[in-house]
């Protein structure tokens, strides 16, 4: 595979909006089915099918898993026709799947793409999060400020009190005391049962969603996610990797990372310029969730270029018979 000089990310944008697009159609049949697993498997199918037909030679650096876990979409794979752009490409095909399977808000597919070398290879293990939107000055919120303190220069910044700033946060028993501590300061918590890329997302457009700040611990595959989603719409990020045994140190040590405490900024996780698209599976405040209506299905995609900052929603309209 030869490494080309240019990202025609003006072009490949498009292609990518139907990667998303084709994904989320694929798990319509399976919104509220209680199946998480057939509705990921249609996401990854139907994504893997688009990708394949795009004129690049895209490489998976986040994706389903390591090869040996994952049959298809696992990190490493080579895809697309191979003529083209040398490429990495994040993915999830399927960010929410119990969302999903339950039909509850926020589920969407999601995929990145940028030049060779354009995305941190992060190991599937957690990572500490912490977002916020744009118009900040630089390190307004730093990872290494205690969760209250976070809320208080958020404020400040924001000139405004903390009874004012909704954080958002994954309701999970590990985050007990980061939810105590943040209620302690007056702030309002937005608690997500899933899907953290779209959590991160809500920040970039908190007049829109009532989101200030993503606090919090995820995966660190969807951390690489939303640090490119953010690349593209303006807003801070940070994350730094957990690790709960050797065995999540040695996934470390496989994706070429040494310092196991660094803080990755946004611009650490996507390094270039990077093309951003999701689609909503499910309604939620970034994007409405998949229509049905007599005779087809209606999605709704946002498909972003950091190199412009540019923002595009798109409604597509697929018919059924
Ligand atoms: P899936 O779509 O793979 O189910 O992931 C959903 C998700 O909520 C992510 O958004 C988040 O980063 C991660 O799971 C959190 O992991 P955990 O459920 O272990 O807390």
């Amino acid at each position: 595979m030869t490494d080309s000089p240019e990202f025609h990310d003006r072009m490949l944008s498009l292609g990518l909006a139907r990667v998303s697009e084709a994904a989320a159609l694929a798990s319509a049949r399976q919104i509220g089915r209680g199946d998480e697993k057939a509705a990921d498997q249609a996401a990854v199918n139907a994504m893997r099918e688009q990708l394949n037909m795009l004129d690049i030679a895209g490489v998976v650096v986040i994706g389903e898993g390591e090869r040996d876990e994952a049959p298809m979409l696992f990190i490493g794979e080579e895809v697309g026709t191979g003529n083209g752009p040398a490429v990495d490409i994040a993915l999830d095909p399927l960010e929410g799947t119990t969302l999903t399977a339950k039909d509850m808000p926020n589920a969407l597919t999601v995929i990145a793409m940028g030049p060779r070398g354009s995305m941190l290879h992060a190991p599937d293990v957690y990572m500490d999060k912490l977002a916020i939107g744009p118009g900040f000055a630089p390190d307004t919120v730093s990872l290494d400020m205690t969760p209250a303190e976070r809320v208080q220069a958020l404020a400040r910044a924001k000139k405004c009190d903390a009874e004012d700033i909704t954080v958002c946060i994954l309701e999970r028993p590990r985050h007990q005391d980061l939810i105590a501590e943040v209620r302690s300061t007056g702030a309002a918590i937005r608690l997500i049962t899933d899907g953290d890329v779209a959590g991160v997302i809500h920040c970039a457009e908190s007049e829109k969603t009532g989101i200030d700040m993503y606090m919090g611990s995820g995966g660190a595959p969807e951390g690489v996610l939303a640090a490119a989603a953010l690349k593209c719409m303006g807003g801070q990020m940070w994350g730094r990797l957990l690790f709960r045994n050797d065995d999540e140190k040695g996934r470390a040590a496989k994706a070429g990372i040494t310092d196991l405490n660094r803080i990755y900024a946004r611009d650490d996780m996507a390094t270039s310029d990077v093309i951003f698209a999701a689609t909503g599976v499910t309604d939620g405040s970034i994007l409405a969730g998949i229509k049905r209506e007599p005779g087809h299905l209606t999605t709704e995609t946002i498909l972003m270029r950091s190199k412009t900052g540019s923002v595009r929603r798109m409604t597509y309209r697929n018919p059924t018979k």
